[in-house]
This record gives structure tokens, C-alpha cells and sequence, in this order.
């Protein structure tokens, strides 16, 4: 049964409303001033329509539609004018009111209006429940963790204990094994999970900015900084705080880290109020961070402070059994996400997935998995796209490659993983003609990535042009 509010200071006006109303089977509450209607529409959440008279004495009926549109669940709003109030109406239906109605209203005019008003809301109602459910459906399959290796399950094991606990964490891995999401699942699972978890890329900010960023700034702290700005810690408040990619800071900022790990306090850029640290940090890097201790790039003392508990994300590379559990996986999730009827799989297409030894590890997994579905125009799925087989590309650059079986090749593959990477890279270069961007994009890593290992395997692009497709 509809349950409709019918405001109106002349109480007989209201009262009439509500005759016809509740002759028509509605439930009605009646009200003759603004605020106590608009009080109970604020305790009360089963309303479903409010008809209301815009002129009252106190507050008028713009003050009931903004209290309609600020409720939780958005009410619908008629709103009944004298005749000479066609304008204050027109504009009232501007800021949003459903429908309005001129009086004296008839009956069956009445009647009508309030009918599709309901209608119209209890459809919008339906669209965005099912918009919600089809999101949280979405984000969270795109959020899971998934993988059933004896390596996964005990990354699974280790997040969740750590999840209970304050402890800072460390994860290491790969690009692309994973850092990310085992940051957010520890963040999900523990009982900070309705706070803010916020994330920053220690690399992709500016180098010089990066300590306003992280800890916030006064205004006037240095040259541009016209207002006061809140640091990522602070945004944190008691949620928890990802520093991604902490191997790549400078030492300054480590140190400025370290204070702020040991005294758990900081203070915005040019400010003197110390703020406490209540967010829990979980940092991440592919760095191979005792080596950077070694050679003076990393502080020690930083290394220990956040090395309380470590997560190591396995590579690809040693889950075989992962991968094509996390290939099914993208497939279901694509699948759905762009409404694509694919059966699956076809055994060369298995065969292709399980040659390719995934350098850019899930990310790259999963994108050459939406490549498929995206652009797979059968029910099964007879190849992917634009991979390059990792035996041919191994044993193209490394002597140590002959190799006689599958066995022999991915004992070899742990010998040899460098040469393995400037492998892919040179095939990946050769096949995209030296653009690196769609380097990056197969690879599942960013350009800035690509970029360095060229340098470092002392790799140029331009050797790898064609004449015809210039970058
Ligand atoms: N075990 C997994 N199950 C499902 N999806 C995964 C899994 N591991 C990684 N992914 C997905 O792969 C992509 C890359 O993961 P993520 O961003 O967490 O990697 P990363 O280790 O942080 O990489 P990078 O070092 O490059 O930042 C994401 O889209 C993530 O959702
Ligand atoms: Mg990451």
C-alpha cells in the first residue's frame, strides 16, 4: 500500500486531498506545516509521494522538496499551486519536483497525476537497484582474488591473518602479480574495511611534490601552494594507506618516512599542528629492495619499519596451475561484462595460453583475455590474439634454450630469467614496430616500465620501425 504526505496550511484543503486519496485505497498522513512534515519524512522512510502546497507561512514547499531530495531514498514530489503561481511552479519543477497541480484540483485529475508520479518512481526505483546490484556484482568479481596454487593459498592464508592484526606489511612481486589487490583484500577483510583505504604511486607523482601529496600542504608552503591542500595520510584517516612503489623514493622522502613510521606523526608541508598517524600502511614494490639497501639507494632502517610482515606474490610463471584457472576466470568476467556468448576455450587456444610465459603476469593475462572476448567472433576461442609463444622468443636470444620438451623449458626459464624478459621484449618491439605504447599495452606494464628494460637490455626503437609504420 502507497503511503502519500499531503502538506497544505489551510486545513481544509488538506483534508480534501486526503478524502480522495484514501478513497482510492492510499494511506495518507496530513500535515498543515513544513517542518513537522518535514521532520517525520526524515524519521520515517516509507513514504512514497509528497503532495504538497508550495505558499505556507514558516517554511514553504521548496524547503519540503530539498528534504524529499536529500532523504535517502530520493521522494517523489507534487506540488499544487494557486492559479497565479504558474511561475514559482515552473520553477519548482526545475529543482526537481515530479509533477504539479493547479488548484482547486479535480478528483480525477488528482487521481491521475498521483498515479503516474508513483509509476514512474517505482520503475527509476527498479533501474537503480538493478544498476547497484549489477555494479556490486561486477566490481566485486573484477576485485576478487582468485588461483587455487599451493602459492596462492598461502598468500590467501597469510592476508587474511595479517588482516586481523595493525601490523604494517610489505608486499613484493612482479608487476602485475597481484600487489594491488592483496592491498585492498587486507584493507576489506580487517576492521578498518568502511574507512578510506587511499593509494598512492610513489612514482607517478612529481618527484619534488611527492612529500605535499603524501603529508599535505600549508597554504603558501612554497611558490603556487595558494590554498591548503590534505596529504594522502591524512585522507587515510583510520583507514589504511597503500605506498606503492616505495622502492623508487628518493631518500628524502624515506627519511621523512622513516620519522613518520617510528613517531606514528606528521605535519603538513610548511605547517607546525603534528597530526597523528592512524592509518594502517601497506606498502608494495617490484624492487628487489635488499639489493637497493646494499648499494645506498634504500635505507635500512625504512627496509625493517616496513618489513614487519612480507607477502611474496609469486610470478605467473611459478603457478602454471593458475593460469588457466585465472584464464576461465577473465573469460567468465568479460564475458558477462560485454554480453559475449563464448563456450570457451578450444585446446589450441589452451595450448597458446599455456606456451606464453606471461612476463606482465596476471595483468597481462587479463588484458589478453578482454583482447579475446572482445574481438573473438566465434562461440570458442581458437587463439589469442597478438601473443608471442615464449619458446620461440627464448629461444631466439638465449643459447641455453635448446630444449627438447616442455619440461626441459621451464627449468631452463628459472635459469635464465633475464634473458627470458629481454626476449619478450625484443618479440614484443619486433611484432608492435617499435611503438612502445602498444609494447606496454600486451605486456600488461606501463610505458614508463618498457622504457627502462629498453634501456637496460640497451634495446632502441627506432632498430625495430618498419618504414612503412612510423611511431
Ligand atoms: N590472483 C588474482 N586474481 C584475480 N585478478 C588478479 C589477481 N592478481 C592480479 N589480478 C588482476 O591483475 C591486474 C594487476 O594486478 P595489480 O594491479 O594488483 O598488480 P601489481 O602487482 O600491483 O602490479 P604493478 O607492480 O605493475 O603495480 C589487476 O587488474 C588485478 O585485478
Ligand atoms: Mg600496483
Amino acid at each position: 500500500m502507497k503511503m502519500i504526505m499531503v502538506v497544505d496550511d489551510e486545513e481544509r484543503a488538506a483534508i480534501e486531498v486526503s478524502l480522495i486519496l484514501e478513497k482510492e485505497g492510499y494511506t495518507v498522513a496530513k500535515f498543515t506545516d513544513a517542518a513537522s512534515a518535514i521532520k517525520t519524512l526524515e524519521a520515517v522512510q516509507d513514504i512514497d509521494l509528497i503532495l504538497t502546497d508550495i505558499r505556507m507561512p514558516g517554511m514553504d514547499g521548496t524547503e519540503i522538496l530539498k528534504a524529499a531530495q536529500r532523504s535517502k531514498k530520493p521522494v517523489p514530489v507534487i506540488v499544487c499551486t494557486g492559479y497565479g503561481d504558474v511561475e514559482t511552479a515552473v520553477n519548482i519543477m526545475r529543482s526537481g519536483a515530479s509533477d504539479f497541480l493547479c488548484k482547486p484540483v479535480s478528483s480525477k485529475e488528482l487521481l491521475v497525476r498521483v498515479k503516474k508520479v508513483l509509476e514512474n518512481s517505482d520503475l527509476a526505483g527498479e533501474v537503480v537497484a538493478l544498476r547497484k546490484r549489477l555494479e556490486t556484482v561486477e566490481s566485486s568479481d573484477a576485485l576478487i582474488l582468485t588461483g587455487r596454487s599451493k602459492k596462492m593459498v598461502e598468500v590467501y592464508d597469510l592476508t587474511n591473518s595479517v588482516a586481523q592484526t595493525d601490523a604494517t606489511v610489505l608486499l613484493r612481486g612482479e608487476t602485475g602479480t597481484g600487489k594491488e589487490l592483496v592491498a585492498r583484500a587486507i584493507h576489506d577483510s580487517g576492521s578498518r574495511k568502511n574507512e578510506p583505504f587511499v593509494a598512492i604511486s610513489c612514482t607517478a607523482v612529481q618527484h619534488t611534490l611527492l612529500e605535499s601529496v603524501l603529508f599535505g600542504h600549508e597554504k603558501g608552503a612554497f611558490t603556487g601552494a595558494h590554498a591548503p591542500h590534505v596529504g594522502k595520510m591524512e585522507a587515510a584517516g583510520s583507514g589504511t594507506i597503500f605506498l606503492d612503489e616505495i622502492g623508487d623514493t628518493s631518500l628524502d622522502i624515506q627519511a621523512k618516512l622513516l620519522r613518520v613510521l617510528q613517531e606514528r606523526e606528521f605535519e603538513r608541508v610548511g605547517g607546525s599542528r603534528m597530526m597523528k598517524l592512524n592509518a594502517r600502511v601497506v606498502a608494495a614494490t617490484n624492487k628487489d629492495l635488499e639489493q637497493a639497501v646494499r648499494e645506498g639507494e634504500f635505507r635500512e632502517d625504512l627496509y625493517y619499519r616496513l618489513n614487519v610482515v612480507e607477502i611474496r606474490l609469486p610470478p605467473l610463471r611459478e603457478r602454471e596451475e593458475d593460469i588457466l584457472f585465472l584464464a576461465d576466470h577473465f573469460l567468465n568476467l568479460f564475458k558477462r561484462r560485454y554480453q559475449k556468448d563464448i563456450e570457451g576455450f578450444s585446446p589450441s587456444a589452451v595450448n597458446q595460453i599455456l606456451d606464453h610465459g606471461w612476463p606482465g603476469n596476471v595483468r597481462e593475462l587479463k588484458n589478453a583475455i578482454e583482447r579475446t572476448v572482445l574481438t573473438n567472433p566465434r562461440r570458442w576461442i581458437d587463439r589469442i590474439p597478438r601473443l608471442v609463444s615464449s619458446m620461440r622468443a627464448h629461444e631466439e636470444i638465449c643459447p641455453c634454450a635448446k630444449m627438447v620438451n616442455r619440461v626441459s623449458y621451464i627449468e631452463a626459464k628459472e635459469d635464465c630469467a633475464e634473458e627470458l624478459e629481454k626476449a619478450y621484449l625484443t618479440h614484443y618491439l619486433k611484432q608492435e614496430h617499435g611503438h612502445i605504447n602498444r609494447v606496454a599495452d600486451l605486456m600488461g606494464v606501463s610505458t614508463r616500465t618498457v622504457a627502462r628494460q629498453m634501456e637496460k637490455f640497451g634495446l632502441d626503437k627506432s632498430s625495430f620501425k618498419d618504414r612503412k609504420s612510423a611511431v
